[in-house]
């Protein structure tokens, strides 16, 4: 009989696609953003953007984590050696790190800052540590540096994926695609 490949939960696997397509507008925005400087146009309106993706993004972190708590992940490929499991291990923990830290840090900075909070130009997000010099100068200083985390660790995410899709042809990315599988650990 032919086995099928485990799976992640469906719903844990639209939320990772879904995370991925916001999260690398957002990492392409800040990248551009950070290049330009401060107050310049398309700078500050693509600013706004980036927040609310950021937010966006924290939201989906947290549902994630709620998800991926109640459900079961499948056990690694059998052809996945101890190193290859190791570096996959400390590469899905510094995503969800980055996932958190970055909306978080990025808060901190434009809260306490005094910049703009504005929902996609709807309402405005409650400005928690309003005046605390402190506080900004480390959200930036956290933000900016955990910026080359992020280019490092999703470039190596996704370098390893199409390794495996292209090159290895093994069932890597048919665990985390929406239409395959099954979400069973393997027998
Ligand atoms: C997962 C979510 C996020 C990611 C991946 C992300 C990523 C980035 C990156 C890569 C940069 C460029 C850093 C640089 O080169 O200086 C940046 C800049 C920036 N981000 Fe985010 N960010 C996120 C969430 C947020 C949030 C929620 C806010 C604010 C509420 C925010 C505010 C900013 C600001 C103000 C800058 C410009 C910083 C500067 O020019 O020094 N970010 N972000
Ligand atoms: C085009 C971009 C992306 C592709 C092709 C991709 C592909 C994949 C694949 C195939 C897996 C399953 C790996 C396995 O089971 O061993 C996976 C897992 C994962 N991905 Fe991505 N990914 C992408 C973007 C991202 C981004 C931007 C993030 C977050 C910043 C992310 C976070 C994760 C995490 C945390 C896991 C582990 C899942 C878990 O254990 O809950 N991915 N990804």
């Amino acid at each position: 009989m032919m086995s099928e490949t485990a799976a992640y939960d469906p719903l844990l696997r639209w939320i990772h696609w879904a995370t991925a397509a916001l999260f690398i507008a957002a990492m392409l925005i800040g990248l551009y953003c950070g290049l330009q400087p401060p107050g310049t146009s398309p700078r500050r309106e693509l600013l706004e953007l980036h927040k609310s993706l950021g937010i966006t993004l924290l939201v989906l972190a947290i549902l994630r984590v709620m998800v991926r708590a109640r459900t079961i992940a499948p056990p690694e490929p059998r052809s996945f050696g101890p190193m290859v499991r190791l570096a996959s291990r400390l590469n899905h923990w510094a995503l969800y790190l980055i996932l958190f830290a970055m909306p978080v840090t990025g808060y901190m900075f434009s809260s306490a800052g005094g910049y703009s909070l504005k929902y996609f130009g709807t309402f405005s997000w409650p400005r928690l540590f309003a005046g605390d010099k402190a506080i900004a100068h480390n959200g930036e200083i956290a933000h900016d540096t955990l910026a080359y985390l992020v280019y490092v660790a999703v470039g190596l995410h996704i370098a390893a994926t199409l390794w495996h899709a292209l090159v290895l042809k093994d069932e890597t990315l048919a665990r985390m695609w929406p239409a395959a599988g099954r979400s069973k650990p393997q027998p």
